[in-house]
């Protein structure tokens, strides 16, 4: 069987899109679970699109190894020296480089002919090979380019020494036989085809991202690229979960294999929406919350007969396991880091030590201790590390009257305290919270929701702070007090903004 190699881009096409800026603590975060998840290679980011993304790129490329660590340019030679240099140390590094090739983009957007387009493609690969041996092509616009314009584009990237040739559905314009028909015309009409690998770039416009994917690959194409619970421009990229578990189900219908750890997909879609924000519908196929569960009554008969009478997947092969120990204040250390591991959270340690101890106090507060609950835990965990902790908070409000709030925060170690009023207990908590960290960016968005199960369920508060600049930071929050919980979350996202 062929191999199929899989290119994650949550750290460049997903995080672009969103408006979100990701600190570098945090895109290490993914980009090591994404090692953990096997993918064969990471989409640091765009170094030259700012000097975050660029410092993102050189951390990643220090500090994750075992991968390929790729980034995005122009095809331009200011961006392929900064990238270069942002990937001076990675392991394996490769230069993604390219520009637009359907009539639309090169007369509108690049203000280009075809002749120097061709002309332009040499320069930029060639100029890469400088630097790396591994450079990937991509022509933007394939599918809405001319063919055979296409094919010389692909032929000249090729000849200047390209090792992967990507073909993008850039505005998800293509349906299934029809990007697998431009992959097939690729692969016979492009000279030296076989010198490269073929890959695939979907665009999820028309919902066909997943299906058009892996009609490429069917086609001939042995790379996917894609992102995690498929964020991304617009309506967001291929899903690459879908195209993994599409392939491990029906391996025969599309004759290819990945290197992939399957189970690792739940614990990498969590900590993608975490960190991101974005939160992963229910229905969403593979990682939303609804994807295993039997709700009708014919359904649920028929999966207690034979499992296999409505499931083509089993939940435990993507690192969905079912409970069999109920976690409570009695359970001990070893007992959580058992059910830690078996949701994927691979800690031990101190870090360990402090799940556990808050693991204890939430146990205290609730009976049983759900997965829902050890996610949240997990969650908070990124506030411990936080130089602004909140100490206490009081407040008083009532119906028709404005609120205050009265809260201590430990800021670098020293305690302050002081009070704000707001017309409601939220915003007053806000407004204090803004006074004592001279906070000035807006709120874009607030949100609670539980997370658990029960009246002493685990609120769950996300914050989008908006800054003057345009860049948006969001904060997370858990408590079983969801007032708490908006408080946390407000100070992770101010933290982030603050670097604090
Ligand atoms: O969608 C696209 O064409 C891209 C390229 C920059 C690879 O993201
Ligand atoms: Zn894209």
């Amino acid at each position: 069987m062929r191999k199929l190699y899989v290119f994650d881009t949550t750290l460049r096409d997903g995080e672009q899109s969103l408006g979100i800026t990701l600190n570098a603590r945090e895109k290490i975060e993914i980009a090591h679970q994404l090692v953990h998840l096997g993918v064969d290679i990471i989409e640091a980011g765009f170094p030259a699109s700012s000097p975050g993304d660029f410092e993102s790129v050189k951390t990643i490329s220090c500090q994750v190894k075992g991968v390929t660590i790729c980034g995005l340019t122009r095809a331009v030679e200011k961006d392929i020296d900064l990238c270069a240099e942002a990937l001076r140390d990675a392991e394996a590094p490769r230069i993604h480089t390219g520009l637009g090739v359907s009539p639309i983009h090169m007369a509108k957007k690049l203000n280009m002919t075809p002749e120097q387009v061709i002309e332009r493609t040499r320069v930029a690969v060639r100029y890469a090979k400088k630097y790396v041996q591994d450079v990937e092509f991509y022509a933007e616009d394939s599918f809405r380019s001319e063919r055979d314009f296409l094919v010389r584009v692909i032929q000249e990237a090729i000849l200047s020494g390209a090792t992967v040739v990507n073909i993008p559905d850039t505005v998800g314009y293509a349906s299934p036989w029809e990007y697998g028909e431009l992959i097939a015309y690729v692969m016979q009409n492009v000279k030296d085809i076989d010198k490269a690998i073929v890959s695939v770039h979907c665009h999820n416009d028309l919902g066909m991202a997943t299906a058009n994917a892996l009609a490429g690959i069917r086609a001939g194409a042995e790379q996917v690229e894609g992102t995690i619970n498929g964020i991304g421009e617009r309506a967001g990229n291929t899903s690459l979960e879908e195209v993994i578990m599409a392939v491990v189900t029906k391996p025969e219908a599309y004759n290819i294999v990945s290197n992939i750890h399957t189970k690792e997909i739940a614990a990498t879609s969590r900590l993608v929406s975490r960190i991101t924000g974005v939160t992963v519908p229910d229905h969403k196929a593979i990682v939303g919350t609804n994807a295993f569960m039997h709700a009708s009554g014919i359904h649920q008969d028929g999966v207690i007969k034979d499992r296999d009478t409505y499931e083509i997947i089993k939940p435990e092969d993507i690192g969905v396991m079912q409970n069999v120990i109920s976690l409570s204040a009695r359970s001990g250390r070893h007992a959580l880091q058992h059910r830690m591991e078996e949701l994927g959270y691979h800690i031990e340690g101190e870090e360990l030590d402090d799940i556990y101890e808050r693991f204890l106090r939430l146990a205290d507060a609730k009976k049983e201790v759900f997965d829902q609950d050890i996610f949240a835990l997990m969650g908070d965990k990124q506030s411990v590390a936080q130089s602004i902790q909140v100490k206490s908070m009081a407040f008083s409000s009532a119906i028709g009257h404005s609120a205050t709030a009265t809260i201590t925060l430990e800021v670098n170690g020293a305690l302050v305290t002081e009070q704000a009023e707001g017309n409601g207990p939220v915003s007053a908590l806000f407004n204090v919270i803004d006074r004592i960290t001279g906070n000035t960016a807006g709120v874009e968005d607030y949100s609670v929701k539980s997370v658990s199960r029960g009246h002493e369920a685990i609120g769950e508060a996300t914050v989008k702070l908006r800054n003057a600049q345009g860049g948006l930071f969001v904060g997370k929050g858990f408590s079983t007090d969801v007032i708490e919980a908006s408080a946390k979350a407000y100070i992770n996202a101010v933290s982030k903004y603050g670097g604090a």
